[in-house]
């Protein structure tokens, strides 16, 4: 299988959990991959699979809230593979947990600035990139939290993801007479670091997979295949699209 054959690929977030899933998948597809978060040693072992996988990739540690950080990830992937084709802004953090009304503005910046703003820095960066090949697809990791379900005391995380439905929608309008489709993925819970922190007891897990449809949370290679369906020409008339993938949460009421 070679859906992203000769394609540069960056993923973010990929030190862990849905990007370090969907990086390895995109280079077992052919991709060459650039992959970034803020943990070295995380990304070094995502890099060894890799290339014992027969992949190619390279990686660039820092921090996705840092414009010069997206820069550089652009920059290497420029440098090193010839440009940029895909683009997964994935990297993200469920933020300030709990009452809104005792929320510090720092934390709700945190949050904001993680998932959201840095899904702006990203596209700044990668656009200009992806018009010189006059094609791409750009992907932002949202979720259902925000879009289709409110769940108490996630506020800065449901708006910062609602956000990045709105900037799928103005970047697709924006950018698709010149070749770059964009797209919001939305997971249901998945069982990550953070998909384990929201379901953080036995008994709180046992609730939350039982109002899925499928009675249970994804795995995070469940994802990376919706998140390839975006990256690679399969979803080729896909532009401004919300790709719910979220185990039947949305619709669920059983
Ligand atoms: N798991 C779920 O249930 C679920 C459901 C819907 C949507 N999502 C979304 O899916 C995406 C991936 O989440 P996951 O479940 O795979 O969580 P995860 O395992 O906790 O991974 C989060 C990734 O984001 C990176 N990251 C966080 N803050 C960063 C920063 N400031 N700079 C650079 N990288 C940063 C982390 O790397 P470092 O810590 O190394 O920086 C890590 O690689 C997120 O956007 C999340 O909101 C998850």
């Amino acid at each position: 299988m070679s859906s992203l054959l000769k394609k540069v690929a960056i993923v973010t977030g990929a030190s862990s959990g849905i990007g370090y899933a969907s990086a390895k998948l995109f280079a077992r597809e052919g991709a060459q991959v650039v992959v970034g978060a803020r943990r070295q040693t995380e990304l070094n072992g995502l890099l060894v699979e890799i290339a014992e996988a027969g992949g190619e990739a390279v990686a660039l540690a820092g921090d996705v809230q840092d414009e010069a950080y997206a820069k550089a990830l652009v920059e290497l992937a420029v440098d090193h593979f010839g440009g940029v084709d895909v683009a997964f802004n994935n990297a993200g953090v469920l933020g300030p947990m709990g009452a809104t009304a005792e929320v510090g503005l720092d934390a709700w910046n945190e949050a904001l600035s993680t998932n959201l703003s840095s899904a702006f820095l990203g596209a700044k960066h990668q656009i200009p990139a992806m018009l010189r090949r006059g094609t791409g697809s750009l992907i932002f990791t949202s979720s259902f939290v925000g879009y289709t379900v409110g769940f108490p005391g996630l506020a800065a995380y449901a708006a910062s993801k609602a956000g990045l439905i709105g900037l799928t929608q103005a970047l697709a309008a924006e950018l698709g007479p010149r070749g770059i489709r964009v797209n919001a993925l939305l997971p249901g819970g998945t069982d990550t670091p953070m998909g384990r922190a929201f379901a953080n007891t036995p008994e709180t897990l046992a609730y939350i997979e039982n109002l899925y449809a499928l009675k249970r949370l994804a795995r995070a290679d469940e994802i990376a295949q919706s998140a390839l369906y975006l990256a690679s020409a399969a979803s080729s008339f896909t532009t401004g699209s919300t790709l719910l993938v979220d185990g039947g949460i949305s619709i669920n009421r059983s």
